[in-house]
């Protein structure tokens, strides 16, 4: 199995817990939950993730209806592994979201199916577990629905429709006897999004030397430079104005400008709700593990994050819908130097276990 036992517990309870409804189970029935709990495999009772430090338990998004199984996140992971989940066996959701660059795949924009360019970058997709809206625009509403999504996008998986990857699938035995066993039906659309949504909630990133320091006290755990750049992403800098609390985002859709230098402007969340406000907008993303996830921005343009910084630095690109809380900072060379010092104490642990499958369902 893939999840280390220091990363999840198991814990059959919160089956119980979680139970729709609201009322507590009268004891004769909790005793018979609790039977039946005990009595079924393990690996069908709900995981409870242990989170890395510095992370916030609080803020975990997980529908009812799709509570964390073992035997879900392990069938996630197969499915977001194996490329026979496109049109021409070509393309897997690992294609685009490599461990070794936080899950994105390194390019400015992605390459799918036919080697076909879509027109934005792979943002890194890790603490997935703390967002409800995915995508740069927020378009899915759910992990759930996101997981869907790539499939019958025709420069991604290259399905013309979810019919067609639920009929290639049904083809796989392996694939039929998994679906059953986790979900107690034939494979459906619905139950590839719940698996890999599940898998996708296990891949996480915290205990950074950042969190070492600033919530674990240990003065040592990041250079004296990054601790001034620390300072200055609160204050001076104003990215916390955005990239906020433990992951690093507001959860929020704003414009800095990306794009409005060029011919082509991706108008972004504004295609998603219609309004004028989100023209140009695009979701706040984290910071964890962002040294390992250029090149940066929804069209990938900046290939390090000293880039970055002088773009922030000149108050991003004006434009008529810009963003007004990005305004020019006029930081020092010093205190850009700070600041990239710090961005690179963002890279943490909570992933490092996900390995691909050495076999996959026949
Ligand atoms: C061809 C490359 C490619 C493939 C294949 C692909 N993705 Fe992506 N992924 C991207 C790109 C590009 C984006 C950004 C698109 C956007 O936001 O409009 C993205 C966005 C995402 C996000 C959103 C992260 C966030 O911060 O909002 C998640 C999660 C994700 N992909 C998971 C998956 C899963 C699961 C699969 C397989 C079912 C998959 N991707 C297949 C390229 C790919
Ligand atoms: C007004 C809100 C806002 C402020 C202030 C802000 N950011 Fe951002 N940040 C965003 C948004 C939104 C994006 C994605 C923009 C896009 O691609 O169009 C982003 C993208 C980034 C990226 C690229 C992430 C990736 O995965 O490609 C980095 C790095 C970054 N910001 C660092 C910073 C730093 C450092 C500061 C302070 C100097 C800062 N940000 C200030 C909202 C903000």
């Amino acid at each position: 199995m893939i999840v280390k036992p220091l990363l999840v517990s198991l814990s059959l309870c919160a089956l119980t817990i979680l139970a729709p409804g609201g009322a507590p189970p009268s004891d004769a029935a909790q005793g018979k939950r609790d039977a039946g709990a005990a009595a079924a495999p393990a690996s069908q009772g709900e995981l409870k993730l242990a989170l890395p430090f510095g992370l916030d338990e609080s803020a975990i998004v997980i529908p009812a209806d799709n509570p964390l199984t073992k035997d879900k996140i392990e069938l996630g992971r197969l499915l977001f592994f194996d490329k026979r989940l496109s049109k021409n066996n070509t393309i897997a959701c690992a294609s685009c979201h490599m461990a070794q660059f936080a899950f994105t795949d390194g390019k400015p924009v992605s390459a799918g199916i036919h080697g076909l360019k879509g027109g934005r970058s792979a943002p890194a997709s890790l603490n997935r577990l703390f967002s409800k809206a995915q995508f740069w625009d927020g378009r899915a509403a759910t992990l759930e629905e996101q997981s869907v999504g790539p499939l019958v996008n025709p420069v991604e998986h290259g399905f013309a429709n979810h019919d067609e990857m639920v009929a290639k699938m049904k083809k796989i035995p392996g694939y039929r006897k998994l679906f059953k066993d986790v979900f107690g039906t034939d494979v459906t659309t619905e139950g590839v999004g719940m698996a890999i949504a599940s898998f996708q909630r296990t891949i996480l990133s915290g205990n950074s030397p950042a969190d070492r320091f600033d919530l674990g006290g240990d003065e040592k755990a990041i250079s004296p430079e990054a601790q001034k750049g620390l300072e200055l992403f609160r204050t001076k800098a104003r990215c916390t104005r955005c990239h906020s609390g433990f992951n690093f985002t507001d959860e929020k859709f704003h414009n800095l400008g990306i794009g409005w230098d060029t011919n082509t402007v991706d108008l972004g969340r504004y295609m998603v709700t219609n309004n004028q406000a989100d023209i140009g907008a695009f979701k706040t993303p984290t910071l964890r593990e962002i040294s390992r996830s250029a090149p940066y921005m929804h069209d990938g343009r900046f290939k390090t994050l000293e880039e970055v910084v002088n773009f922030y630095n000149q108050g991003g690109v004006k434009n008529p819908h810009q963003d007004e809380l990005v305004i020019p900072l006029e930081l020092t060379d010093q205190e850009k130097h700070d600041l990239v010092a710090f961005l690179r104490t963002l890279n943490g642990e909570g992933w490092q276990h996900i390995k691909a499958p050495t076999s996959f369902p026949k």
